[in-house]
């Protein structure tokens, strides 16, 4: 076959024309009724045992944000409407022995950066602060501070968290650390800090969605509709509910996403995230690089042993690559060099660039799909305005992630799709997790 006709097939397998998209949307609402109903679903569902906040809430908080590559500590004051001081941070770097080891080390590693913070800022033993504890993982939550581990993803697989609750695991690690002045008062996941950071200076913000090392989202639901819901319901209440999107599997995988899957070390699981997130936007690329040199397409079928590893190509490649406007697309060459391919042509240079943009372009037009599904499902007719508060590095650092999110919200709702902002809420999950502990501490 001519290597025109395999581009043209690979490009069909990627792509999702408007047809299809709404068959996703169909799916995807079937999906989010029967996670709230408590029926087996992909989509889990899970109430976050909070509301958004009222912009009113007060006073200093400390946020632990810890879900990706790297894990930050930060403190920050909420002054009232609407208004925060800016964060102090502190970032540190989460290895593999601490994502993959025991429970005991990889919370005493944390608490271990707490003291650190602790002492940086000038906290004293007898100074007491709230913590919000954002955790960035399925949580089956059973109060505003605690839940269990529902399963690790992204990569993670510290020993001893699956079905324990996380805030007694912290807490009993702060205690053992001799760290008595902090009390975790809220336990959120980055989606559910995104929303309430947004949430807390714009009244229109009813959707957090994190596109980063992993992808999911939560919104506002009214607690009506949370079938499974057997608590307390006051009339016209909301809760927030974290849908952990990631896992939908209602979408057409193609020959490179199954691979993908069954070589990861949760097959069957995260099927949308492993389409759409910076984890694995750049192994799709790489699978499909090799693909092409195997087919002699590509740098006449010379083999890079690099690129035969997995996870070789990442996703700040796509990014990379995508910028690349250069004449001869040098930046593309110096990449190349980099995974011991010294030899390239300009054209096989496009053909590099022209596969990032397939596999990310059906990246962002999945996760605009996502979006209007989430709002639709909270507003049929999209009558009203919406904000979209997102953060994660895909979608703040892809050259063209968002704009493409944005022609596909646009191609699904027409002139309605200027009532949804999308905006980047950076940090969000951090200062999220400040928020919903104030708001913990306002109704307790
Ligand atoms: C993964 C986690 C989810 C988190 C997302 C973004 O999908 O399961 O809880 O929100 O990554 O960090």
């Amino acid at each position: 076959m001519a290597s025109s006709n395999i581009l043209k097939n690979v490009e069909e397998s990627f792509s999702i024309p408007l047809p299809e998209i709404k068959r996703i949307m169909e799916r995807f609402h079937r999906e989010m009724e029967k996670g709230l109903a408590g029926e087996r679903s992909s989509l889990k569902m899970i109430p976050a045992y909070v509301d958004r906040p009222t912009g009113k809430e007060k006073g200093k908080f400390i946020a632990l944000d810890l879900g990706g590559t790297n894990f930050r500590i930060l403190e920050l004051e909420l002054k009232g409407g609407g208004r925060m001081s800016e964060p102090k941070a502190m970032s540190f770097v989460l290895y593999k022995k601490h994502i993959t080891g025991r429970a005991e080390d990889f919370f005493g590693f944390i608490s271990n950066c707490v003291k650190t913070f602790l002492r940086k800022r000038k906290i004293s033993a007898g100074q007491k602060r709230s913590l919000g504890f954002t955790f960035s993982f399925p949580i089956r939550q059973t109060a505003i501070a605690s839940g269990s581990l529902i399963n690790w993803t992204k990569g993670f697989s510290a020993k001893g968290v699956v079905g324990e609750d996380v805030v007694r695991l912290l807490r009993i690690s702060l205690l053992r650390h001799r760290i008595h002045n902090i009390e975790i008062s809220a336990l959120a996941n980055d989606t559910v800090g995104t929303l309430a950071a947004k949430s807390y200076e714009d009244k229109a913000c009813d959707t957090g969605v994190i596109l980063g090392t992993g992808t999911n989202a939560c919104y506002v639901e009214e607690m009506s509709k949370i079938r499974k819901w057997h608590g307390f319901r006051s009339k016209d209440a909301h809760m927030i509910i974290n849908i952990e999107w990631g896992n939908f599997n209602k979408l057409k995988q193609n020959s490179y996403d199954r691979e993908l899957d069954e070589r990861s070390y949760n097959p069957g699981q995260q099927i949308l995230e492993k389409m759409v997130s910076g984890m694995y936007l750049g192994e799709v690329v790489r699978l499909v690089l090799v693909d092409f040199i195997e087919k002699q397409l590509l740098f006449k079928g010379v083999e890079s042993p690099i690129l035969r590893k997995g996870h070789s190509f990442k996703s700040q490649d796509v990014s990379l690559v995508e910028s690349d406007d250069s004449k001869g697309l040098r930046n593309i060459e110096f990449l190349l060099n980099k995974l011991n391919i010294s030899r390239s042509t300009p054209e096989e240079r496009m053909l590099v660039k022209k596969i990032c943009e397939i596999v990310s372009t059906r990246a962002a037009r999945i996760s605009a799909t996502a979006i209007v599904s989430v709002v639709t499902k909270m507003d049929p007719k999209v009558s009203r305005r919406h904000t979209v508060a997102i953060d994660g590095s895909v979608y703040e650092k892809h050259p063209h992630f968002a704009k493409r999110m944005h022609d596909c919200l646009q191609e699904i709702l027409g002139k309605k799709a200027s009532r949804i902002k999308m905006v980047l809420a950076k940090d969000g999950s951090g200062k999220g997790a400040a928020v919903i502990a104030a708001v913990a501490a306002a109704t307790s």
